[in-house]
């Protein structure tokens, strides 16, 4: 069943539109995530769910119902924003039933979903402090709480984590995704930090300028981005592009001497490659890629290493201890799978069949090696 359903809303702010004709679904029970970078419309989007704001145009459809004109809670939805926005002179307890108080909640039942929900979140010990006894973490687990005791079926997140430092941020938002399972609630998560929208949705409804650039599964994105936007926003160490050219055998990397990829044009078409997809061999190897090593940032476990392909420029990933020294002459290769085109004017992903380019025998044998010859 569908919990919230967004149909083609649009938000104007004067001229500007935050909001350009967005649609999409959130099926219930499931966690998903609004990310984009900052100014992209997420929040707006978010409000507009909560009825904090009304759409310029378009609907929104809660557990089946066009919810225009209703207040947050007899919408069903509860939010927690990122200024926790807890009453500082009231204790824990206070600030998390405050809602229910302000309905006229009976006491026992009130008392009873304090318990239940300060058992969940571990506030137990802290429900007689005031919020400036509590460290920042704490203080979000508290505005959670508050969120969580009005058991709304759908709940809004708007960058709940974003003043908490990075180990708690990264604690946290299990706890939060743990939570939303075990209680079945519908999540609608905005952040502008793809790790915590890869480690947490079902969903990720990627925005950029008010429109949706794509809306998929957390691997959908990563392994099949609809277009260069998704595929630089997408993905921890940032994917490298490189132009492609036409050349005698297939598709070849501009401005190098690059064995050809697949078969086909490459003018106007663009080359991604995620870092951790490609395989750096400590030698010059003939029918491979060559490049010089021109920069190595050692992170323990691994190392990027910045290639230089005659004027251009190739990120990629090796373990920490493998990583070559600045000034090595090294080869790279990738397996076809890894290579991802682009339309260079558009943007959009293009599907090329790798199995059509010309092949050199000596390499297919080679695991990882396939791309440059398959
Ligand atoms: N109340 C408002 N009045 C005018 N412009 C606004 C208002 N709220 C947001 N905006 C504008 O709408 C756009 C989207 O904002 P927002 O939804 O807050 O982005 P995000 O949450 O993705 O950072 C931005 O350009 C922002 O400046
Ligand atoms: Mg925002």
């Amino acid at each position: 069943m569908k919990s919230v359903v967004v149909r083609s809303v649009s938000k104007l702010w004067g001229e500007a539109r935050a909001v350009d004709d967005v649609s999409f679904e959130v099926e219930q029970g499931t966690l998903a995530v609004l990310l984009g970078p900052s100014g992209c419309g997420k929040s707006t989007t978010l409000r507009m769910i909560a009825g904090l704001d009304e759409p310029t145009s378009g609907s929104i459809e809660i557990a089946g119902k066009d919810v225009s004109g209703l207040t947050g809670s007899s919408r069903g939805v509860a939010m927690v924003f990122q200024s926790y926005a807890l009453f500082p002179h009231l204790t824990v307890a206070d600030n998390i039933t405050f809602g229910l108080s302000v309905r006229g909640t009976p006491k026992p039942e009130m008392a009873a979903r304090l318990d239940k929900v300060a058992a969940l979140l571990g506030l137990e010990p802290l429900l007689r402090r005031k919020p400036s006894q509590l460290s920042g973490g704490q203080q979000q687990r508290v505005a959670l709480g508050r969120a969580l005791i009005a058991e709304a079926p759908v709940c809004l997140l708007d960058e709940p984590l974003s003043n908490l430092d990075a180990q708690l941020r990264q604690e946290l938002r299990h706890e939060i995704r743990a939570l939303q399972q075990r209680l079945g609630v519908t999540m609608v998560y905005v952040t502008h930090d793809q790790t915590e929208a890869m480690s947490m949705a079902d969903r990720i409804i990627l925005m950029r300028g008010g429109k949706i650039e794509q809306n998929g599964t957390p691997a959908d994105l990563y392994e099949r981005p609809a277009n260069i936007f998704t595929a630089r926003f997408i993905g921890g160490a940032p994917m490298s592009f490189l132009d492609l050219d036409d050349g005698a055998g297939g598709a070849v990397i501009a401005g190098t001497s690059s064995p050809p990829l697949f078969a086909g044009p490459g003018k106007g078409r663009v080359l991604g490659l995620r870092p951790e997809d490609i395989a750096v061999d400590d030698a010059h190897k003939s029918g491979l890629l060559h490049a010089t090593v021109t920069g190595v940032e050692y992170l323990g476990a691994e190392a990027l290493v910045t290639c230089a392909l005659g004027d251009r420029s190739i990120l990629a990933r090796t373990r920490g201890a493998a990583a070559p020294a600045i000034g090595a002459q090294v080869s790279l290769s990738w397996h076809p799978s890894a290579a991802h085109v682009f339309d260079a004017a558009s943007g959009k992903r293009l599907t090329i069949d790798s199995h059509a380019a010309t092949p050199t025998p000596r390499l297919h044998t080679l695991h990882y090696q396939g791309s440059i010859n398959a």
